[in-house]
C-alpha cells in the first residue's frame, strides 16, 4: 500500500530532492559549498520576502526558537508570549528557560490571537521588550492574523521574534512589510526537505538587539553564522545533504513561483475544509482563521480517536497527526503542505470518509 504522509511535517520529498541527497560529500569550505550556500540563502531571501539577512543552521524547529530567544534578549528581559497552542508554549517556555521574565497570554485552544486582545496584552505589560508569536499552530491548525498583529507591535516599536516553522515558504508570511525582527522556519515542513535544518531571519532592528543582549550563546550566535556566510561557510560543519536537497527544492519552487505555491496552499486548505464539513464533520479552529498547511478535524463523540487516525494507517495508508497534550484523541490533523498533489489530499478525505461510515456502522 503506498503511504500517503498527511502529517503537518515531515512532508513527503520530492524525488528529485531524494535523488539529491544521494551525492558524496565535498568540502564545506571550498568554492562549490559556497556556492550552493550562497544560491540557497538568496533563493530563501525571495521566500521570506526579505532583503535582510537569513541564517541556516543545523538543528530542528525548536533550535531556531532557541536561537531568536538567546540571540535578541538578556536575563530578565520582559516578554510577552502570546500562545494558540503547543508550540506557542513552547515558545515561552524556552524564553523562561533562559531567565526571561515572561507574560503569558494563552488563548483557547482552536483560537486565534485577536488583534485587540495583543493591544490591551501590551497597553497592560508597557515594559515588555519583545513579543514572541507563533503565525501557525501546527497543534490546533490556526494561522495568527499576523500581518495585523505586528502592526500593533511595531507602533510600540518592540522586537517581534515569530515561529512561522509551519507556515513559512506556504502561506505569505512578507517579512520586510510586516516588519517582523525574527522569523524561523523549519526544513521539514514546506521546504520540502528532511527534518535537520533550520532557517532564521534577521532584520535591521534584529541585528541591534543581537548587539546588546547578555543571554550566553554559542553555537547559535547570528554573529558568527553571519560572519562565516559571508565567506561562502557556516561557522561548523553544516548538514552538507541538506544542502544538496535545499538547492534542489528552492530551484522546484522558483519553478512553481511563490504566488502558486500560496495559491496551492490555500486550495488544499479550502478543499480539505469544505471535504470535512461535507462529511458533517467538524472543524477544530475557528474556520476564520483555520490554517493552509494543516486542518484539525474534531473526533465524533463516540468515536476513538487514536483507533480512528490508527484505521486510516492500517486500513488506507493515510498518515495523519494526532492531538497534542490535551487534545490526544479529540482531533486528528492532516498536513496538505510542502509536496503534495490535489489527488493526495483528496483520497486522505477519501479515507478518513469511508472510516468515518464503518466506524458509525462498527457496533
Ligand atoms: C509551529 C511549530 N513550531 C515549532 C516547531 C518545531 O518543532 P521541531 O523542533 O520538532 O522541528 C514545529 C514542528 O512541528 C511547529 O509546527
Amino acid at each position: 500500500m503506498r503511504q500517503n504522509l498527511r502529517i503537518p511535517g515531515p512532508t513527503p520529498l520530492p524525488a528529485q530532492v531524494q535523488a539529491a541527497m544521494h551525492r558524496d560529500m565535498i568540502d564545506h569550505r571550498g568554492p562549490e559549498f559556497a556556492n550552493i550556500l550562497n544560491q540557497c540563502t538568496e533563493s530563501l531571501k525571495y521566500f521570506y520576502c526579505t532583503k535582510g539577512d537569513v541564517l541556516i543552521f543545523p538543528a530542528s524547529g525548536t533550535g531556531g526558537l532557541e536561537a531568536a530567544i538567546v540571540n535578541t534578549l538578556s536575563p530578565r528581559d520582559p516578554v510577552l508570549a502570546v500562545s494558540i497552542g503547543v508550540f506557542g508554549d513552547r515558545f515561552a517556555k524556552i524564553a523562561e528557560t533562559f531567565g526571561l521574565d515572561v507574560r503569558r497570554v494563552s488563548i483557547p485552544k482552536g483560537r486565534a490571537v485577536d488583534p485587540e486582545q495583543l493591544r490591551q496584552a501590551l497597553d497592560e505589560n508597557p515594559d515588555v521588550k519583545a513579543v514572541l508569536i507563533t503565525h501557525n499552530e501546527t497543534s490546533t491548525g490556526v494561522t495568527n492574523p499576523l500581518k495585523d498583529l505586528a502592526t500593533i507591535v511595531k507602533e510600540r516599536n518592540l522586537l517581534l521574534l515569530v515561529d512561522a516553522v509551519s507556515s513559512m515558504g506556504a502561506i505569505p508570511v512578507l517579512t520586510d512589510e510586516w516588519g517582523l525582527d525574527v522569523v524561523v522556519s523549519g526544513s521539514q515542513k514546506a521546504w520540502m526537505i528532511p527534518p535537520g535544518m533550520v532557517m532564521v531571519s534577521v532584520s535591521e532592528r534584529a541585528w541591534q538587539a543581537v548587539q546588546a543582549a547578555k543571554l550566553p550563546r554559542y553555537y547559535w550566535d547570528f554573529r558568527a553564522a553571519k560572519s562565516s556566510l559571508e565567506k561562502g561557510q557556516t561557522p561548523y560543519t553544516p548538514a552538507v545533504s541538506l544542502f544538496y536537497a535545499l538547492e534542489v527544492a528552492l530551484d522546484l519552487m522558483m519553478r512553481e513561483g511563490l504566488e502558486a505555491i500560496w495559491e496551492r496552499h490555500a486550495e488544499a486548505g479550502a478543499y480539505t475544509r469544505n471535504r470535512i464539513k461535507e462529511m458533517g464533520l467538524e472543524l477544530f479552529a475557528d474556520e476564520r482563521y483555520a490554517s493552509n498547511t494543516v486542518t484539525a478535524i474534531k473526533v465524533p463523540e463516540g468515536i476513538d480517536g487514536k483507533a480512528f487516525k490508527n484505521n486510516l494507517r492500517d486500513k488506507h495508508g493515510v498518515i495523519v497527526g494526532g492531538g497534542q497534550a490535551e487534545l490526544s484523541g479529540r482531533i486528528i490533523r492532516l498536513g496538505h503542505l510542502g509536496y503534495f498533489t490535489k489527488e493526495d489530499i483528496s483520497t486522505a478525505c477519501d479515507a478518513i470518509q469511508m472510516e468515518l461510515e464503518s466506524l458509525k456502522v462498527a457496533p
